[in-house]
């Protein structure tokens, strides 16, 4: 039996891939660019979004940082992290955990605390007003050096109850996680959970690299992973979760087309694979849009929506209760529609 559109939007889910900066719809982008007096070197919308054409993550990323250089001011952030939470909530996610950049705002001149606050409030007034609860995980640019990462590192150590987690992002190849090998021990240690992109461009050792080195809880992509029997074995047997992120990985050609996406397969090997965004103002498409796509791409059974609903809600960070709340609820619409 197939999931149809409304029965996956109503199945609560968790998000655990989105980079806010890349939720930037480019509406939001002229609105605040005009108010903030900065120039876009685009006329429209419409000439911004025909500019989305990638050839590789770094292609994206130009594109990407480019973008973020509008946000200036604490009430950017906080208007850019309420625009993703509401279409969020439209999709049926229930709990998100957002990567930010810092050093992307910091490295033009904008205060560390200016972005945590504007993303923070808007965090605090979702759960209240949409009933979404949150984490934050902050993202390390891989391509800068470690000092960067560590300098970065002792800004978010002073607002420790605020970030639940590290995460390492940018452009992969070249930079394995090894490289930051000190800074993520030294957050571990200040009490932060661990995440890295791997294995999205970079090869599977970048994936035993951020398992063996930077002991992370999750591997965001992971695609590549499969290109290792051993390491899959690895995967499975330590229940160490994915953040798959199916539109990101065709807009970026990681997949030549949907159908040669490795989803299945991982599902398959019995991974605890999740679907995610990443970057959909970029991308084409949030939650809802990824899960109907692979659906349609790689014929995926309404068991397989279910698993990968229930993945997302165990590999989050949300609070015990909570999660069991959601997966009852889960089987509780399992239960209502045999
Ligand atoms: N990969 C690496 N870095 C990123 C991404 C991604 O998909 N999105 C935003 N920064
Ligand atoms: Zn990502």
């Amino acid at each position: 039996m197939k999931a149809s559109d409304d029965f996956i939007r109503r199945l609560p889910k968790a998000e655990l891939h989105i980079h806010i900066e890349g939720s930037f719809e480019p509406e939001l982008m002229f609105e605040i660019a005009r108010r903030n007096g900065v120039r876009i070197p685009f006329d429209s919308v419409e000439a911004v979004r025909a500019a989305y054409e990638f050839e590789d993550l770094q292609s994206f990323l130009d594109i990407y940082y480019q973008g973020m250089g509008v946000l200036l001011a604490e009430r950017d952030f906080y208007d850019l992290t309420m625009a993703y939470l509401r279409r969020a909530r439209d999709d049926g996610v229930v709990h998100t955990e957002i990567f930010f950049d810092p050093q992307g705002h910091t490295g033009r001149g904008v205060a560390f605390e200016t972005v945590l606050n504007g993303i923070w409030k808007a965090l605090r007034d979702g759960e209240r007003q949409l009933g979404i609860t949150s984490r934050l995980i902050m993202c390390f640019l891989r391509h800068l050096d470690e000092d960067d990462a560590l300098r970065t590192l002792d800004q978010a150590i002073a607002h420790r109850d605020r970030i639940a987690g590290v995460g390492l992002d940018s452009s992969e190849v070249g930079h394995p996680p090894g490289k930051f090998e000190r800074a993520f021990a030294r957050a571990r240690e200040a009490g932060f959970v661990a995440v890295a992109h791997a294995g999205e461009e970079g090869p599977p050792a970048y994936v035993e690299e951020a398992l063996d080195l930077l002991h992370v809880a999750r591997i965001d992509h992971g695609n590549r992973a499969l290109e290792s029997m051993a390491l899959v074995k690895r995967l499975e047997a330590e229940r160490i979760p994915l953040t798959v992120c199916p539109l990101s990985n065709l807009k970026l050609c990681v997949v030549p087309d949907l159908r040669e996406h490795p989803l299945k397969q991982m599902l398959e090997a019995g991974l605890v694979a999740t679907i995610n965004s990443d970057d959909p103002a970029y991308f084409g498409g949030y939650v809802l849009d990824n899960f109907t796509a692979v659906r349609d791409a790689l014929d995926l059974s309404a068991d397989d929506i279910v698993t990968l609903a229930r993945n997302s809600i165990t590999a989050s960070w949300a609070d015990e209760i909570q999660k069991n709340r959601w997966l009852a609820e889960i089987d509780a619409m399992i239960s209502a529609s045999i």
